[in-house]
């Protein structure tokens, strides 16, 4: 059985990623490390919060008397680190934490990492690890930089990131590729493309989009809109970090997207289409400064080594997600009201 530490698992992805587990594996277990910023949501963990399987710890990945106490106290075997500060206009008003989040707190982690699995700890040129262990950096596409027209990135384009957030999350990559190659720890990095789907911050494109519709207030869209991302459900990202964690190669980078390029004002059309609301809410906005104008993905890797393949079509994916904010709605008002927040203060804070 694999004790599984997974940092950032009240976020978006994490919280998917920790059902996705719960409803794939009968043995795993599981320690949800998150500091619980303003994007992190316990409430998108609450139906799971009792399974015997599921430890919630609240702390910073930055501080490493934390992470030392949860490598021993569980004897965590595999480390799957997703927390980071992540919004790109956040990064642009507000560099620092991004560069102590998303940089040292990689480094505090693969620290820890090294420390609990060597086999010689005390060796500092010990390259030998206890049998199955592995850390997994989840990072982004971003990491590339902007692509023009035509291309797309593979694992070799060269690292060119454009914001300081995607400056930020290249730095965690260099810093996990030099753990590989200077100490041999076990080691995979995937960066993946946008993802959509159940429990995303209402500040990020598409929850926003649906979040104004359904409150019948504007949507602000940057530029001219034609921004492309390729777009992948968050169910399809979760299973292909977990087909890395099983049979990825060690050392590798693993590339994740659908081969779904959407410019940011089809996606828009598409929710005022699904939510039965007309073009003139659409406000175009001042672009984003250094936005990067477009992202595709080269799956080939994974697709081809690892036999892993998105499952959801974009139609698909996106009129589940319309339906899951319809249907979640209680949940969209605590997050934009911050009463998520209260809710948990009390339990935590005094903790
Ligand atoms: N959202 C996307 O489309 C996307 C695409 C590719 C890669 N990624 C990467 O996936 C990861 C998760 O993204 P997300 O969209 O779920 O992010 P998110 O902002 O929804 O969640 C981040 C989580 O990390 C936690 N956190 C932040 N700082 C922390 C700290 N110092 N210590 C412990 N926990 C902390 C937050 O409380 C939150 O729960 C990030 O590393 C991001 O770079 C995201």
């Amino acid at each position: 059985m694999h004790t599984m530490l997974v940092t950032g698992g009240a976020g978006f992805i994490g919280s998917n990623f920790i059902h996705y587990l719960l409803e794939t594996y009968d043995t795993v277990r599981i320690i949800n490390l998150d500091a619980l910023t303003y994007a992190g949501n316990l409430e998108n963990l609450r139906d799971v919060e009792s399974d015997p399987r599921y430890v919630f710890v609240k702390g910073d990945v930055r501080d490493k008397e934390t992470v030392d106490r949860v490598f021993e106290e569980y004897g965590v075997d595999t480390l799957v680190h997703f927390a980071a500060e992540s919004h790109v206009d956040r990064s642009i008003t507000q560099p620092e934490i991004f560069l102590s989040t998303n940089i040292l707190g990689t480094g505090v982690l693969l620290d820890s990492a090294k420390r609990h699995w060597s086999l010689r700890p005390d060796d500092k040129y010990c390259r030998e690890y206890r049998e199955g262990v592995r850390y997994l950096q989840v990072s982004t596409d971003e990491v590339y930089g902007a692509l023009g027209k035509t291309g797309m990135f593979t694992e070799t384009t060269p690292l060119s990131p454009n914001s300081p957030y995607s400056a930020s999350k290249t730095s965690a990559d260099l810093l996990v590729r030099a753990y590989s190659e200077t100490y041999g720890l076990p080691v995979n990095i995937t960066r993946c493309s946008n993802n959509y789907g159940p429990y995303q911050f209402p500040e990020k494109l598409i929850p926003l989009m649906i979040h104004n519709c359904l409150a019948d207030q504007p949507l602000p869209v940057y530029g001219d809109g034609m921004q492309i991302r390729d777009w992948l459900h968050v169910a399809d990202h979760c299973a292909a970090i977990d087909a890395v964690l099983r049979r990825g190669r060690c050392g590798e980078v693993y590339n994740i997207g659908g081969n779904n390029e959407k410019a940011n004002i089809e996606i828009v059309r598409l929710i005022l289409a699904a939510t039965g609301r007309d073009e003139s809410l659409i406000r175009y906005v001042k672009d984003r400064p250094g936005h990067d104008r477009r992202y595709a993905i080269d799956n080939t890797k994974i697709t081809t080594e690892l036999g892993w393949a998105p499952r959801y079509t974009f139609e698909q994916g996106m009129a589940e997600t319309v339906q899951w904010y319809l249907d979640n709605t209680a949940w969209v008002e605590h997050v934009v009201s911050g009463a998520y927040r209260d809710y948990y203060r009390d339990m935590y804070d005094n903790a």
